[in-house]
């Protein structure tokens, strides 16, 4: 019988949890194989975890053999852009070293197919205002976008290996069931923040660069829902077991939403009111970064279900749930002691 079980690298984190959900009701097993260096073991709940680091190749290899994966998903990055910039070498050494690792591992294991979490920081800045294709110039502006481009080619350069490079846009939401949802720290995605801030968990919402070349001046984005990323993954996963072809596909909804609307939005679904500060433009941010998905649609079957109300609504019950406030208390006590 065909193994149904997945190595879900990373699956302790915020996507790669949500993902193990959703492997589970299509009766995949997954394995999460995680460092808990930035998950939370209490988001494992569908499948076997085992501690590990993605650098750590025989022992890699030998859970996939032990497993008998028929596939891994791979998760497993540092996240955080403004890091990656402080440190480079971690950035690398995790995420492309890490990834090598993977692939030597699979390829000790005889494991072909891997579904890879890519990111639209591939594209840096684009020139102008228009839906990115995947065949756009790949120029990444910092070194976690950089990484994530050569693991990218790292990946697609394995001759026994064949893959699907999804390019995430703006991750956001939270299961609608509300068993899980983003737990980061540092938090640096706008609905998070500002549904903090709406909690009172923040004391301001910042606006970086109102002077733009967008409609109100702020910056424009692409926002889908974590439990649409979910999908694409389980649809990933099909597509290679059906034999497909190596491909990097983009997952966005298409539409662009900025600073200025985000924030409003989030105001009209809590009624709550809170404090905006506008400041100067931030180096490296583009005006819009908004995905054509055609080929996503096209080559995988996938469109986004989940609107903007929606991913903010999920995100704000996540976020006054016990677990979150938990974590948060955990995270400023920390940080208290940080002081
Ligand atoms: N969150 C977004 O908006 C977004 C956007 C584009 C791309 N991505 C990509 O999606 C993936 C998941 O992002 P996320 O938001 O769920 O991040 P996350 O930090 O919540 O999850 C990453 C998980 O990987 C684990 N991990 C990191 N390094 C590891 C290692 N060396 N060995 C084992 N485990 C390790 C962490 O502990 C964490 O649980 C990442 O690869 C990221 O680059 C995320």
């Amino acid at each position: 019988m065909v193994s149904k079980n997945i190595l879900v690298l990373g699956g302790a984190g915020y996507i790669g949890s949500h993902t193990c959900k959703k492997l589970h009701a299509e009766r995949f097993t997954p394995i999460t194989i995680d460092n808990l260096s930035n998950g939370h073991q209490q988001s494992v709940q569908w499948g076997p975890f085992e501690q590990l680091d993605i650098l750590e190749t025989d022992k890699l290899a030998t859970l996939m053999k032990q497993y008998n994966a028929q596939a891994v998903m791979h998760f497993a990055a540092l996240i955080e852009v403004a890091e990656s910039v402080k440190d480079p070498e971690s950035f690398y050494k995790n995420n492309v070293l890490g990834t090598k690792s993977v692939l030597e591992a699979m390829n000790q294991a005889g494991v072909h197919h891997i579904v890879f979490s890519s990111t639209a920081a591939v594209y840096g800045q684009p020139a102008d205002n228009n839906p990115l294709k995947e065949d756009a110039s790949l120029s990444p502006i910092n070194p976690y976008g950089e990484t994530k481009l050569e693991a990218e080619k790292l990946i697609r350069a394995e001759a026994n290996i064949k893959s699907v490079a999804l390019r995430y846009f703006n991750a956001c939401g939270a299961d609608t069931n509300g068993d899980i949802g983003e737990m980061h720290y540092p938090e640096s995605h706008l609905i998070p923040l500002v549904i903090q801030t709406a909690l009172n968990m923040r004391d301001q919402i910042n606006i970086f660069g109102t002077d733009y070349n967008t409609p109100d001046g702020t910056c424009v984005r692409d926002y889908v829902h974590v439990d649409d990323l979910a999908d694409a993954h389980i649809n990933a996963l099909k597509y290679l077991i059906n034999g497909g072809e190596n491909v990097a596909c983009n997952l966005g909804s298409s539409n662009g939403y900025s600073v200025q609307k985000i924030i409003e939005s989030v105001k009209n679904i809590t009624q709550e009111n809170f404090k905006i500060v506008e400041e100067k433009r931030r180096t490296g941010d583009s005006a819009y970064l908004v995905a054509d998905n055609a080929r996503a649609k096209e080559i995988l079957n996938w469109a986004p279900q989940k609107d903007l109300e929606t991913i903010i609504e999920d995100a704000y019950h996540w976020h006054q749930s016990d677990t979150y406030k938990n974590f948060w208390e955990k995270i400023s006590e920390r940080k208290k002691e940080l002081v």
